[in-house]
């Protein structure tokens, strides 16, 4: 999906991309009919059955639906966490196991500008027991921006939101799915801002703008109109600098939403319409086939389980000659230290040495392989980093504490140790997808 498209069309386009089977009912609920009946007519189209309602409570006794869009109707509850509570129950218990929940809410006029987070959040965790005694909730697909509303309007706070009504093994588990895994251990808050204090503006990953332009480089010849995929985009200084610099046009995904949040505020004041962010995870998005001329990924793939499966999808989304850059956080071939074990599954990284990501490469179909290793770079960078926090203590300790100070130069001291007996490394890959013979 590249260019602008009606909101009602924009949800069709979900549904044929992730039901796998033909609808029959729909339930739309929109507070303004005229918006309503147009989701009404689109999904007519399709020759579901639709029901138009007004308000929420409309729905309590609605079961089994394929699917139910909410259009703009949360904004009498979106600051009540029972009544957000209440119609997560509502809208779970009306969806069909599989079924389609898809939440448009326009949040440009929110006080917090990173509300988006806060509810996708809210959705993603939330579970119920249904009459089956089954433990259901709603399964993020993505937080898209609704396209008209960037294109047209230059709103890019403007959210959809598709989930697909799941039944979930119970759990105890302090978090309870990735995406809050992530966003409530090494991407909070003020841990992105600290972060993002040390790496440089609108970069969490080592180096900031400087090094990442060096790296961005390597494609090779970037033109303006051009596509790219930005894997891991993080607070969006990446997809940011393409556009800015080379007129590329991103799509930035991240599975944290308190990353993401950051990057969909500052594209909101900056307003350009070449940059889009979703979050989801690259995992289980459904990207167009030979759609993208380039992906990138800067440090984030250690964090994905199966790079198989990741390369295979990369793979499929590039068109025929595109190409791929990726930098990872790798292991070394030294014999690992316990403290190095230890790090790496707190931060459930699945970490790759370049030899496994040569053969991954070269299994997926991936020709002209250059991979490179990177660590004694980064090195230089984390004792750069490091130093430029010991030499400006007093800013930082102006907006940060003591105890976000100490863990900085904790982690980064440890890294340049883990370096030293070759157990962390700073990996490079960049590959082409073959034209057709
Ligand atoms: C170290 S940060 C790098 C951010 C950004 N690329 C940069 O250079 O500033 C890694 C990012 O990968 C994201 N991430 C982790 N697993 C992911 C997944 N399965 N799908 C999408 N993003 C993911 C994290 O949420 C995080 O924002």
């Amino acid at each position: 999906m590249s260019s602008s498209l009606s909101i009602p069309r924009q949800a069709i386009y979900y549904v044929k991309k992730v039901l796998a089977r033909d609808i029959t009912n729909v339930q739309v609920v929109s507070p303004c009919e005229k918006q309503g009946q147009s989701f009404v007519t689109a999904f007519e189209e399709l020759s579901a059955n639709v029901k138009l309602n007004s308000s929420l409570e409309q729905l309590s006794n609605t079961r089994n639906t394929d699917v139910l869009i909410f259009n703009n109707a949360l904004s009498q509850i979106l600051n009540n966490a029972d009544l957000l509570t209440d119609f997560l129950k509502n809208a779970t218990n009306a969806a069909s196991i599989g079924g389609l929940v898809i939440i448009r809410e326009d949040l440009k006029n929110a006080t917090d500008k990173r509300q988006v987070a806060r509810l996708t959040d809210y959705f993603d965790v939330f579970r119920t027991t249904d009459s089956d005694g089954n433990n259901t909730g709603l399964d993020l697909y993505t937080v898209d921006q609704v396209n008209n509303s960037a294109y047209v309007e230059q709103n890019f706070l403007d959210f959809i939101f598709v989930f697909r009504k799941k039944v979930f093994a119970p759990t105890t588990d302090a978090t309870i799915t990735f995406r809050d895994f992530l966003d409530k251990t090494q991407y909070t808050n003020t841990g992105i801002d600290a972060y993002e204090w040390m790496f440089g503006v609108n970069f969490i990953s080592p180096g900031g703008y400087a090094e990442n332009l060096k790296i961005i480089k390597k494609f090779g010849d970037l033109k303006p109109g051009q596509t790219m995929l930005d894997i891991g985009v993080g607070i969006g200084g990446g997809a940011r600098q393409v556009a800015d610099e080379f007129g590329v046009h991103v799509h930035g995904i991240d599975l944290s939403s308190n990353m993401l949040a950051i990057a969909l505020e500052r594209l909101h004041e900056q307003k350009d319409s070449r940059v889009k962010y979703s979050i989801t995870d690259a995992l289980v998005y459904q990207f167009e086939d030979d759609s993208f001329d380039y992906v990138f990924s800067r440090d984030c793939i250690q964090h994905i389980p199966d790079t198989e499966k990741l390369f295979s999808r990369i793979f499929k989304a590039l068109k025929p000659g595109g190409k791929v850059l990726i930098t990872m956080y790798g292991k070394g071939y030294g014999e690992q230290s316990d403290k190095f074990k230890t790090y790496v599954s707190q931060r459930a990284y699945f970490l790759k040495n370049l030899k496994e990501i040569n053969e991954i490469a070269q299994k997926t179909g991936f020709v002209n392989v250059q991979t490179e290793n990177m660590t004694p770079r980064f090195k230089e960078i984390l004792l750069e980093e490091r130093s430029h926090l010991e030499q400006n203590e007093p800013e930082f300790l102006s907006k940060f504490t003591q105890r976000e100070r100490d863990s900085l130069i904790s982690g980064w001291t440890d890294k340049l140790g883990y370096i030293e007996k070759d157990n962390h490394n700073w990996n490079f890959f960049l590959a082409q997808k073959p034209f057709p013979k």
